[in-house]
């Protein structure tokens, strides 16, 4: 559902803009596409947007200057980077800057819709990020939580194996776990959620006993890794990002597993399964029944 939210994309690339434009216009998103960074500016100078796609490197305004811009003068404004083989500093000076999430070049319609989605669902939600925390799990899961964050405070690098060791204790990171370890670590709400969404093993919804993955990247796409989806979605009555009511099963879509020459790949808990078809899906989930 495109909820009529406004988006930007900025992009020194024309067929980025046409691709992005083409995918989500069809899907009723409300979107337009600029080829420079200056003229993001002055386009949003004019016009609010709720969700910013910008590309890092352009030329004059480069993608960096671009989402120091909107943080200091449309902070409301989420913000998704487009990238080709980003570099770890630049992807740390993003999520630094509090990015929602990423998308990677050359992207399928999938992954963009995917991670559009996401955005969407974030740019709607974020004020349950800065709510107050309601206690909501047993005290010896805080008690414990609590430890971690003491154990990470005041160390450089320490929100990923906080987020990691959080993770482990609750099975997930929902906005309430969130709030506490950024208080507890001194850093901003925004900033541990963009690093929650964007890392693929962390998980803000709860998982079943047994996860399943599927990759929306380009080899498994192109080999119809959708039938594949849409037929586990069938068969489980499962929708991406939901746990089945018997809590056995969880579904969700990555970018890439990183096993393309066995596309379309689908992975279930640590189990890697190649070359699959929807004709498979019932055998290898009859296996974890
Ligand atoms: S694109 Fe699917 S594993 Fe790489």
């Amino acid at each position: 559902m495109a909820d009529n939210l406004k988006i930007l994309v900025v992009d020194d690339e024309p067929i980025v803009i046409r691709s992005c434009v083409a995918v989500l216009k069809a899907e009723g998103y409300n979107i337009e596409g600029t080829l420079s960074g200056k003229d993001a500016i002055l386009k949003m100078e004019q016009n609010p947007y709720d969700l910013v796609f910008t590309d890092l490197k352009m030329p004059e305004v480069d993608g960096i200057t671009l989402i120091r811009w909107i943080k200091q003068k449309r902070p409301d404004t989420g913000i998704v980077i487009i990238t080709g083989y980003p570099s770890q500093d630049t992807i740390k000076d993003a999520l630094e800057l509090g990015i929602i999430d990423y998308v990677p070049k050359p992207f399928t319609p999938a992954v963009l819709l995917d991670v559009t989605q996401r955005a969407v669902e974030w740019v709607k939600g974020k004020v349950s990020v800065t709510e107050e925390v309601k206690e909501e799990f047993p005290p010896s899961m805080i008690q414990e939580i609590d430890r971690v964050i003491k154990q990470y405070k005041n160390k450089p690098g320490s929100s990923i194996p906080a987020l990691q060791r959080c993770q482990q204790i609750v099975g997930y990171l929902p906005p309430v776990v969130q709030k506490r370890i950024a208080r507890g670590l001194n850093i901003t709400p925004a900033e541990i959620h963009s690093i929650v969404t964007f890392y693929s093993f962390f998980t803000m919804k709860p998982r079943g006993d047994h996860n399943i993955r599927i990759c929306l990247g380009t080899a498994c796409y192109v080999k119809r890794v959708e039938e594949v989806l849409n037929k586990i979605k069938e068969d489980l009555k499962l929708e991406v990002g939901e746990v089945t009511e018997d809590k056995k099963f969880s579904l969700e879509t990555v970018r890439c597993l990183g096993a393309c020459g066995l596309a379309p790949v689908m992975v279930i808990d640590d189990e890697t399964y190649g070359a699959m078809s929807p004709k498979k899906v019932p055998e290898i989930i009859e296996q974890y029944k």
